[in-house]
Order: structure tokens, then C-alpha cells, then sequence
């Protein structure tokens, strides 16, 4: 009895020592089986469980370079704590029974609203790294942006898409020239659609967590990259071109007088600047200072995404395809059914937020399914005159 009451007092503590951004307590057990085997897949019913699991399984230098955010990962916090500043405005008697995910980029067809984002090294979770994020993403057609930092060759992952199956590439603009050109050129030659070339990187962010076990950075970006020099890219290729790390009202309206056919909102999964507003505070500063941009280009985000309504506030607020990176690179510990069973959950998420939101049809949502007021307070106000 007394051994019960102590082993309850410690598993409380336990409990109560679960970082809560990151590993909300919703009731799962992601311990360790005394075999060191992986839980079953079907034990994971939210999207944080996978961190759950990655926290255990992982070697802690894999780990951490997954999970680190810049210098005292304030920003990294935030990106996940400010979706619940928002809060949802449900309406009811609302015919929700069909309700479709269905979204079009750039023409091309796809299941849901979210995609895969670019994010290096997908080798630490799984030998086939990349090419189960590119299955998985054909079978539950979804966009997937291989990372320029890929384990696997751009070639390797354009060979493994399912027939019709589009993707994007990320890219990173090297400081040799001749790499630079060539990787542009692997890029459309293996088929990809579809280019974010990412802005928010002149130079590797402070990384506290990862710096401890010396990760060296996977780009040798270019610091002279200018918006002179994304023309000059715009004419190397005749994919579209998509800034990738947008984080102010002045860059999304640059973009838009430049010509550029997307933006990118996303503070790098909040790795490079500490500090620095999380995608969703980008989205209400454009909304506030300049709504048209979301009608001028097409606009991508992400950063802290980890649930089905976090999705419908982006949308809400004219964002038009959501992106995730830790959770899915977490997901490939079990290979790509661990990838198919998290873009599952999401789906299954939003059609379920969707409805209890009462909207029949995702293109229906904007502002007026959010209270953003208590944000509004402090949105940067960009004086137009
Ligand atoms: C392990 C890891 C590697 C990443 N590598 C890249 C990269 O090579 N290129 C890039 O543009 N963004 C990279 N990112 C940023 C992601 O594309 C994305 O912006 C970010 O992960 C979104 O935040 P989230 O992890 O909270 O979903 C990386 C992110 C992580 C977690």
C-alpha cells in the first residue's frame, strides 16, 4: 500500500515535469519497452505524441538537432503557445456533412491544405530518410518539399513519386556559383514543380541545443542574396520561384510588387533568429497593414503547427497551404507508415474542427471564425502614407 501511495506521489511528479508546449498531457504513454521497441503506431492519436516518442528513442545529439530552436528558444515557445491566443468563433445549424479538404496549388490538385516542409537530414529517424516522406506524401497526396539538406539525392526522391505525384524543392542559395546552378538545374530536371528558396538563412541561426553536440550547418548560403538576385534566380528556371522565410508586412508587399508567385511566411521552424514573431503574428501583421497580399500571391506558411484548428486559423486569416517540419521528421521513426498515419490524424482533425466550427467548405473561412483582438494590440502598424 505504502509502495503504491509513494510510486503514485513520483508519477505524479513525473507527470508534472512534462514540458507542456511541446508534450501536452493528453494521456499517452510513450515510454521506452524494456526491448527499447518503438510504441504501437496506432497508440498515436495526436500529432505531439510522435515528439513524445522521439524524445525517448532518439539518441540525444540526433534528437537535439531536430528539436532546437534558436539561442533561449523563446521564439520556438511562442510558435506553439500563440495559436491559443487565438480563439475560434463557431457558428452552429450549419450543414457540415461534406465538407472537403481538397486544395489547389499552382494548378495542381492535392488532398488536404497542409505539406510536408523542407527539412534537412530526415536520415537521423530512418534509413530511407526522405524517400518514406515521398511515398508517403504520393499515397495521401500531399505536397512534400525535400530539403536541399536531404540524406537522400534530389534524384533518389523524384524517383520514388507515385505516377503524377508533384513536388516542390527547397533550395538554398550557395555562395559557388557553379553549385548554385546546378542545383537549380537537378531541381527541374528531376521533375520537381515547384522551388522555395529560403531567405530567412543568410548566415546559420545561434543554436544553443544543437551547438552542444556540433552539428555543422548543411548550406553555405549566400549573405549577398538580395531581392535583385532572386530576379536573376526567377530567370534561371522556368518553375515558379517562392521565397521561403517571409517575416514582415515590407517583404510579403516586395515580394508582391516583384512578381513573386508565393510567399513563404516562416521564421525557419523559429531557428535561426530567437525572438522573432511566429508565422501566425506574420499572417495578422499582413492581414492588419496590407490584406490584399493574401489575394495577390499565393501564400504558404509555417511554424508550430500541431493541430487540425491551428490549420483553420491560418486559413482563416487568408493563408492558403500549411506547413510542418519537426512533427513529420519525428513520424519516420516508424518509417512511412508513421509519415501516412500522421497526415491521417491531421486530415482527420481538420474535418473535424471544420465541422464543429460550422464550415461547410474550407474556402468559407476567414477572419470572422477568429478573435484575434488580444493580438491585435501589439501588430506592428506599417505606415502606408
Ligand atoms: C530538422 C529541421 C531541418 C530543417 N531544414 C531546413 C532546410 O534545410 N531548409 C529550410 O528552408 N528549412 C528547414 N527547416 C525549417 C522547416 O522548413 C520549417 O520552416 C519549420 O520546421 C517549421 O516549423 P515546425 O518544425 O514547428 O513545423 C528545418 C527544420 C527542422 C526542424
Amino acid at each position: 500500500m505504502r509502495t503504491a501511495i509513494i510510486f503514485s506521489a513520483l508519477a505524479s511528479i513525473a507527470f508534472a515535469a512534462i514540458p507542456f508546449l511541446n508534450e501536452p498531457d493528453t494521456g499517452f504513454n510513450a515510454d521506452v519497452s524494456p526491448t527499447g521497441q518503438l510504441p504501437a503506431l496506432d497508440s498515436i492519436k495526436g500529432i505531439p505524441d510522435f515528439e513524445a516518442v522521439a524524445r525517448r528513442h532518439m539518441n540525444v545529439s540526433d534528437y537535439s538537432y531536430y528539436r532546437t530552436g534558436a539561442a533561449g528558444e523563446f521564439a520556438y515557445r511562442r510558435s506553439l503557445e500563440i495559436f491559443d491566443q487565438v480563439k475560434l468563433r463557431p457558428r452552429t445549424l450549419v450543414d457540415v456533412t461534406n465538407i472537403s479538404l481538397n486544395t489547389t496549388i499552382f494548378g495542381h490538385e492535392f488532398s488536404a491544405p497542409f505539406f510536408i516542409a523542407p527539412a534537412a537530414r530526415a536520415g537521423l529517424t530512418h534509413p530511407r530518410a526522405e524517400l518514406n516522406l515521398a511515398e508517403a506524401a504520393g499515397a495521401g497526396n500531399i505536397l512534400y518539399a525535400p530539403s536541399l539538406g536531404s540524406t537522400k539525392r534530389i534524384e533518389e526522391i523524384a524517383a520514388v513519386a507515385a505516377p503524377g505525384q508533384v513536388m516542390f524543392h527547397q533550395l538554398y542559395v550557395s555562395r559557388n556559383k557553379t553549385k548554385f546552378a546546378s542545383d537549380v538545374k537537378r531541381i527541374e530536371a528531376a521533375g520537381f514543380k515547384g522551388i522555395f528558396v529560403t531567405v530567412d538563412n543568410p548566415i546559420h541561426g545561434a543554436r544553443t541545443r544543437e551547438s552542444r553536440y556540433g552539428w555543422p550547418s548543411t548550406t553555405d548560403s549566400d549573405p549577398k542574396f538580395t531581392w535583385e538576385s532572386y530576379q536573376e534566380l526567377r530567370n534561371m528556371t522556368s518553375l515558379p520561384v517562392i521565397p521561403k522565410g517571409i517575416q514582415s508586412v515590407e517583404d510579403a508587399l516586395l515580394a508582391v510588387k516583384c512578381g513573386a508567385p508565393g510567399i513563404y511566411l516562416s521564421n525557419h521552424g523559429a531557428r535561426q533568429l530567437d525572438t522573432s514573431q511566429s508565422p501566425l503574428e506574420i499572417a495578422i501583421e499582413i492581414y492588419e497593414n496590407a490584406p490584399e497580399v493574401f489575394k495577390e500571391t499565393f501564400v504558404f506558411a509555417d511554424g508550430g503547427v500541431r493541430y487540425g484548428t491551428d490549420v483553420l486559423k491560418l486559413l482563416a486569416l487568408g493563408v492558403k497551404a500549411v506547413g510542418l517540419g519537426r512533427p513529420f521528421m519525428y513520424s519516420n521513426l516508424f518509417g512511412r507508415q508513421g509519415v501516412e498515419h500522421l497526415i491521417d490524424i491531421l486530415k482527420e482533425e481538420i474535418a473535424l474542427d471544420a465541422a464543429n466550427l460550422g464550415v461547410a467548405e474550407l474556402k468559407q473561412l476567414d477572419t470572422r471564425w477568429l478573435n484575434f483582438g488580444r493580438l491585435s494590440a501589439y501588430v506592428y502598424k506599417l505606415d502606408r502614407s
